[in-house]
């Protein structure tokens, strides 16, 4: 488990500002296409962030200590400064101002049922939901756009939020496996459950933010991976670590890993994947590229024999494999940070937020 007093810690120190950052340096040339893109990319990137913050509120609002508050609290003034450095890109690249960006529309739909499904379901639920968020963006988006950008000033911002995601993703497996403990499950047999009026507006909450998840998939997040990872295989890592998380025992028993793994399996399975794929895929509110299985038997074998945090600590190191940071330089020297010192804080281990 996480040690909560030196993330806590860490919440605190590694802060930074906006203004840190030089914002003076000259985009790369762009066509106009290229333009067009990148600006609309950074500009719904910057919905999403405020979606993970509005996450992170919520487990704010509900957590059981002061501890896990404060931490989570912290997570919710990164995701606003996220938000705020892809607004700064997307106006950075706006070179020519081709025209007006706003907010994808589907993300404008689908964020009101968000955040009233999210206020409706269990925090192990909620805390699903970021997880995925977290690896989807962190490992797949942020990662293949910022390698399509190819650009200093994006370099630089994404070295810092990917600083921040480090903390997260290591609190999100950290809450994962709280939320599937035994210790926590008998907690929750012991308190009243919910009135059948309190779960009847729960499913019409998550049934309405489930219809609205596949088009919101789709256009902020499928489409843009089509272009800036082509060959798939970032949206497949991603996809690959959260499989391999429900593989893990205790979390493979709690019923959201049990229904998403047993559609997966229906998906994959000959006849019944072909005939029904679209409505199942449907169902969970998924793309079917989600619904393959993309890890061995082998790898859900060690992943279950491997601790949270080193499910964690693979997890953000799948997103460095090939990365720009090699060959790059990490402008990082008005953080009081050396490039050397940025690589060792990527792994959850080396965050020194390990428990005894
Ligand atoms: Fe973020
Ligand atoms: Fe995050």
């Amino acid at each position: 488990m996480v040690n909560l007093d030196k993330m806590l810690e860490l919440c605190r120190t590694r802060q930074w500002k906006i203004e840190d950052l030089d914002w003076t340096v000259k985009p790369r040339p762009l066509s106009r296409e290229e333009e067009i893109m990148i600006v609309q990319f950074f500009t719904d990137m910057s919905g999403i962030e405020r979606l993970a913050g509005a996450l992170f509120a919520e487990q704010e609002r509900r957590a059981e200590t002061p501890i896990l508050r404060e931490i989570f609290a912290s997570f919710v003034v990164d995701e606003e400064r996220h938000a705020i450095a892809a607004e700064k890109l997307a106006n950075h690249y706006n070179v020519h101002q081709y025209k007006t960006y706003e907010l994808s529309k589907d993300l404008q739909k689908f964020r009101p049922h968000f955040l009233n499904a999210v206020r409706h379901v269990s925090p192990e639920i909620a805390n699903a939901y970021i997880t995925a968020g977290e690896l989807m963006l962190d490992i797949a988006l942020l990662r293949s756009l910022n390698d399509f950008v190819n650009d200093d000033m994006s370099h630089q911002v994404m070295d810092l939020i990917n600083r921040d995601e480090a903390r997260h993703v290591a609190m999100d497996y950290h809450m994962t496996e709280y939320y599937a403990s035994a210790a926590y499950q008998a907690k929750v047999r012991a308190e009243p459950s919910p009135s059948i009026l309190d779960r009847a507006r729960a499913s019409w909450y998550v049934g309405n933010m489930f219809y609205h998840a596949r088009p919101f998939m789709m256009a902020v997040f499928l489409a843009p991976m089509e272009i800036v990872d082509p060959q798939g295989e970032r949206l497949r890592e991603a996809i690959k670590r959260m499989q391999l998380l429900t593989a893990k025992p205790d979390v493979a028993k709690r019923p959201l890993a049990r229904f998403m793994n047993g559609v997966r399996t229906l998906h994959n399975t000959p006849v019944i994947g072909d005939l029904f794929g679209n409505v199942l895929s449907r169902i969970v509110g998924a793309p079917s590229e989600f619904l393959v299985n993309l890890y061995s038997e082998e790898e859900a074998q060690r992943a279950r024999q491997m601790s949270m945090e080193q499910l964690a600590d693979e997890a953000l190191a799948a997103k460095y494999t090939g990365a720009h940071h090699d060959d790059v330089p990490v402008k990082a020297a008005t953080l009081g940070k050396s490039k050397g010192k940025a690589a060792t804080e990527r792994s959850s281990a080396n965050l020194g937020v390990s428990g005894a």
